[in-house]
């Protein structure tokens, strides 16, 4: 065995380990269901049931939003048809705030 093909076998050791400990990184940081890109957090949940009515809750994931921004987008998905009680809408908002905050400025 040349000095080369050791190397290239630590390398190669090595980037497996980082891979895994990437991969449990990941699985700690997100649950492990249908939408990895909901962060965990108080009211996942009714979150999820909630705005999964009419399309992917997945769509929030692409806004970054303060507390009156969620609350005023969470009032226009109500007014559109969300199916929800005043205190589970709370919940989604607070949720939200929490999952996808505004970005620094
Ligand atoms: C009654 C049906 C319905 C439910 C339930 C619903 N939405 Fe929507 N949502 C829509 C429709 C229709 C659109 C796209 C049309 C539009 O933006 O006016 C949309 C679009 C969106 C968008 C993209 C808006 C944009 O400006 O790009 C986001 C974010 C979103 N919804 C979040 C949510 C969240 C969070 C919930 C749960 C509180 C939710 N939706 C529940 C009907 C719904």
């Amino acid at each position: 065995m040349n000095a080369l093909t050791i190397v290239s076998l630590v390398s190669f050791v090595v980037s497996v380990l980082t891979a895994g400990l990437i991969a449990a990184a990941q699985a700690r940081q997100a649950p492990s269901d249908e939408h990895p890109t909901l962060p965990a957090g108080p009211g996942r949940e009714v979150m999820i049931r909630v705005c999964s009515q009419c399309h992917e809750p997945e769509n929030a994931a692409a806004q970054e939003l303060d507390e009156k921004g969620w609350k005023s987008l969470v009032d226009d998905m109500a007014s559109k048809g969300a199916d929800a009680t005043d205190a589970e809408f709370e919940e989604i908002v607070r949720y939200l705030v929490n999952a996808f905050p505004p970005p620094p400025k």
